[in-house]
């Protein structure tokens, strides 16, 4: 799709002349990168780039979008998985990047006010020098940003003890469709006034507005942090042990697990598990006491024992700890490469059902003569179930084992969705878990923000 050139042009005209200093371009060898992201969902350039460097250029893009009925795709750094930021409806790509300061960081309120294109990494790396912290993780942390962060309610591991981006949103200077500028929430980290629009704004895939400005809660650092590789024979004793873990009383702020197909697309990593392992776990804990946080480590352990896993590995140092994580950073991409193609899921499922859900997923894709493999943060029942394949001439196997993972997790009472999105890779399930009603409810909130829809049109909704 793509909107007409003679309306393009008289939008990029009058666009030119209300935003100076605006960075647009129409070069085609500068859009190709805007119509990938990591969802591989397909290539979808934009007609046009710009490359906002304040609210006001924001704010005016968006005013004249709305007039000319031209489409607006919000573009951080294009790490999503669900499609969120692919310019389906072509016309322009609208690129945060460039607004990318760390605007205050204040540790006596425990905040940190930043701008859109600032990676989420070095959000944590600020928050660290003074102590504090930043939790959320997703796993591009070093590459992504936060106003995707922000769009996506972006997730990670730590997710487990720390919760979501939502769970650090205390405010956002935020544009509307049709270039209104709010400034909603607040800088304290309670409040109460008013409709929780940010909570409303955060996690909505970039179609009810813009983020260009957020004030994020930190909290204290914890000083000591101490990570074990739990090694299991096989992935069903990993995920029976995992909800056992948790009324143990430790509050681990990682459990990771990757079962036989991750381990196989990432040996050779120096991830040191025994050679009878079928499956792993990665526990991590923090707090501030040496002795307290290994105790409950082994606690963690022994639990993990008494549901027959093999000997664990505890980092003995940062380094050990780095290196642990760089592997599990590795899993997706190493589990693209195993047969070149894979659709990642990020399904939830109740704690307790997590056992069943990766037997039946597995089976689910066995009847279709394809591979599941799942890894990810099983710990909150969260899952990366990854449907492996080599070629499209596949592609009808493997959307009939996803329209089955789907079912299965939401008979199991769980979400289609955890951490990833909606956007464009789960539209055609969304309707499974959400009712006729309140999918109107949204399509009309959808429709009362951007009457004329042309803010990131084609996601979530048709
Ligand atoms: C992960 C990403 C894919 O956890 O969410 O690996
Ligand atoms: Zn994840």
């Amino acid at each position: 799709m793509s909107v007409p050139k003679a309306q393009l042009e008289a939008f990029l005209a009058e666009l030119r002349g209300a935003s100076p200093g605006l960075d647009v371009t129409t070069a085609e060898a500068t859009l190709a990168p805007f119509g990938q992201d990591e969802s591989g969902l397909g290539t979808f350039p934009p007609q046009a780039l710009v490359r906002a460097v304040s609210t006001a250029h924001v704010s005016t893009v968006l005013r004249l979008a709305t007039k000319h009925g031209v489409p607006i795709t919000p573009v951080g750094a294009r790490t999503g998985k669900s499609g969120g930021s692919l310019p389906i409806a072509g016309g322009v790509a609208l690129s945060l990047e460039r607004m990318d300061r760390i605007l205050e960081v204040n540790a006596d309120d425990l905040l940190m006010v930043v701008q859109p294109g600032v990676r989420t990494a070095q959000v944590d790396e600020a928050a660290e020098k003074l102590g504090l912290f930043y939790p959320p993780d997703p796993n591009s942390a070093d590459a992504c940003t936060m106003g995707g962060n922000v769009a996506e309610n972006a997730g990670g591991p730590r997710a487990l003890k720390y919760g979501v981006t939502r769970d650090y949103v205390l405010g956002l200077e935020w544009v509307m469709p049709t270039g209104e500028v709010l400034r909603v929430g607040r800088r304290t980290h309670k409040g109460v006034a008013g409709y929780d629009l940010v909570g409303l704004f955060v996690g909505s895939e970039g179609t009810l507005g813009v983020a260009t400005e957020i004030t994020l809660k930190l909290i204290p650092r914890p000083r000591v942090v101490k990570t074990a590789l739990i090694p299991f024979r096989n992935v069903s004793d990993a995920a029976r042990a995992l909800s056992s873990v948790l009324t143990s009383g430790a509050w681990p702020r990682t459990l990771e697990l990757l079962d036989e197909v991750a381990l196989k697309a990432i040996a050779g990593q120096g991830l040191p598990t025994p050679p009878d392992a079928g499956a792993v776990v990665i526990a991590e804990l923090d707090g501030n006491q040496d002795d307290a946080v290994l105790s409950e480590l082994s606690a963690v352990v022994e639990r993990c024992a008494s549901w027959g896993s093999l000997e664990a590995v505890v980092a003995q140092d940062e380094a050990q700890r780095a290196r642990l994580w760089a592997v599990r950073k590795a899993v997706s991409p190493a589990l693209r490469s195993l047969l070149g193609q894979k659709i990642s899921e990020d399904v939830v499922v109740p704690r307790s059902k997590v056992p069943e859900a990766i037997e039946r997923f597995k089976a689910a894709g066995a009847r279709q003569g394809l591979v599941v493999a799942t890894y990810g943060h099983a710990g909150d029942g969260n899952l990366h179930s990854n449907v492996l394949y080599r070629s499209m001439d596949e592609w009808p196997r493997v959307e009939a084992v996803l329209a089955e993972l789907m079912a299965i997790t939401l008979e199991l009472g769980g979400t289609i969705s955890g951490e990833h999105g909606i956007g464009l890779a789960k539209k055609r399930f969304l309707a499974l878990e959400l009712s006729a009603p309140l999918r109107e409810l949204q399509r009309r909130l959808k429709v009362f923000c951007d009457p004329s829809v042309v803010l990131n049109p084609g996601k979530i909704w048709d």
